[in-house]
């Protein structure tokens, strides 16, 4: 199965693919949605393995979102199950257009009492996880609910599409059973439907990109108080594209390296006596560390550096000061972090010698994108040393694609 979204245009018009949306839910659902509501993907533009150490990041959220069409059942609603029999109006019905093998809708419908973790599999825990977690809260219930999906942000490719959907889910419930969640708030309740529903031990970052960047700028997040500032990234007008080129080497969070990075870093935090790799001071003594720990803390004092000066950069108007920053947290990721593959070095590598003035991968690792920062007149150039590259090194080929700092999740309609 490919695991590639059917390529859709970024950028196309959120609106016009809401109503197109809305159409669709009524033609499965046979009534019309509540509302439609957007979160978008993001890239990472550096601060890599840093947030679940209580670290920096620097993400921005792009122009590819998730939509999601939702209707919130009514306490008279009767249900019916797949034989006929009457079910209660607690059921959620889950629908995406993701349709990876030409089968039609991918559809999912669980119920919200007794909802547990591995009761949904795939696509849909990343909903039902945000139904379970909002279903946890005191006095809040979760009714039944309908809901139709549909994403520009490829799957697997380390954008956040899991994200988004989580998002996307959130600030839907949030709005139509009237939480009044606050944003960061709402980035912990989707973290928490992560790594408690889904099982992956990730970080705050792709959430707080969805929910707070804006368009034009990248969201500076500490992650261990959820403090942010919005920076501005104006790469066009540094005559600047950001180019994602998507491997389309498969990764998951819930696998195996993701996890076992992080308990390297718990390790090291605890070996040095301190509560998270963010308290380690920079002349720290590593000495009583294992070879491959001190690879790892390295790695995360220095990317917490790396932002740190990045942001500085952005602040003074340098848009193209960060490139090198970009290419040294890639060779920290590669030797220290060991979370690239040999189709992210050769991206990265084929940018930079193509013109780009700085590239690295992106996310979480073991595959998904790269980003590189291209001059705009060197795009061209760069797309096809990069898929020459890649043929030549018997790699299937990459999607490669611009990107532009979009704006955060809301309701489109
Ligand atoms: C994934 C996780 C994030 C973060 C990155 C690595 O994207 O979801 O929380 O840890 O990997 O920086």
């Amino acid at each position: 199965m490919s695991r590639r979204q059917a390529a859709r245009p970024a950028g196309h018009d959120d609106g016009v693919r809401a109503d197109a949306l809305a159409r669709r839910f009524t033609e499965v659902y046979g009534r019309a949605p509540d509302g439609v509501w957007r979160a978008p993907g993001r890239v990472n533009l550096i601060g890599e393995h840093t947030d679940y150490n209580d670290g920096y990041v620097l993400p921005f959220a792009i122009d590819r979102s998730a939509l999601v069409a939702v209707r919130l059942r009514r306490p008279d609603e009767v249900v019916r199950d797949g034989d006929g029999a009457a079910a209660a109006s607690d059921v959620v019905d889950l629908a995406s257009t993701y349709d990876p093998d030409g089968s039609g809708l991918s559809r999912a419908r669980f119920r919200v009492p007794g909802l547990a973790p591995g009761a949904v599999a795939g696509w849909g825990a990343y909903p039902a996880g945000v139904v379970h977690v909002l279903g946890s809260l005191d006095g809040v219930e979760v009714p039944g609910v309908e809901l139709l999906l549909d994403s520009t942000v490829p799957v697997g490719a380390g954008l956040s599409s899991s994200h988004a959907l989580e998002v996307a889910t959130i600030v839907a419930l949030d709005d139509l059973l009237g939480l009044g969640l606050e944003r960061p708030a709402m980035a912990r309740l989707t973290q928490r439907a992560e790594n408690e529903f889904v099982g992956a031990p990730t970080g705050i970052m792709d959430q707080s990109a969805s929910l707070l960047g804006r368009a034009g700028a990248a969201l500076f997040l500490d992650c261990r108080t959820q403090e942010s500032e919005l920076v501005p990234l104006p790469v066009a007008e540094h005559g600047l594209t950001v180019l994602v080129v998507d491997t389309g080497v498969a990764h998951s969070h819930a696998d195996g390296g993701y996890g076992a990075r992080r308990a390297s870093c718990e390790r090291g935090a605890a070996a040095l006596g301190v509560a998270s790799l963010r308290d380690v001071p920079e002349q720290a003594d590593l000495s009583a560390l294992d070879g491959e720990t001190v690879r790892r803390v390295r790695h995360v004092l220095s990317e917490n550096r790396r932002v740190l000066e990045a942001v500085e950069r952005l602040r003074a108007g340098d848009v193209r000061g960060v490139g090198n920053l970009l290419a040294a947290s890639h060779a920290s990721l590669r030797d220290d972090y060991e979370v690239s593959c040999p189709e992210l070095d050769l991206a990265v590598d084929t940018a930079l010698a193509a013109g780009a003035v700085g590239a690295r991968m992106t996310g979480g690792g073991f595959g998904g994108s790269a980003i590189a920062l291209v001059p705009a007149a060197q795009g061209e150039q760069v797309r096809s040393a990069v898929a020459e590259a890649f043929a030549a090194g018997g790699h299937r080929a990459p999607d490669v694609f611009a990107v532009v700092p979009g704006e955060g999740a809301g309701r489109v309609r």
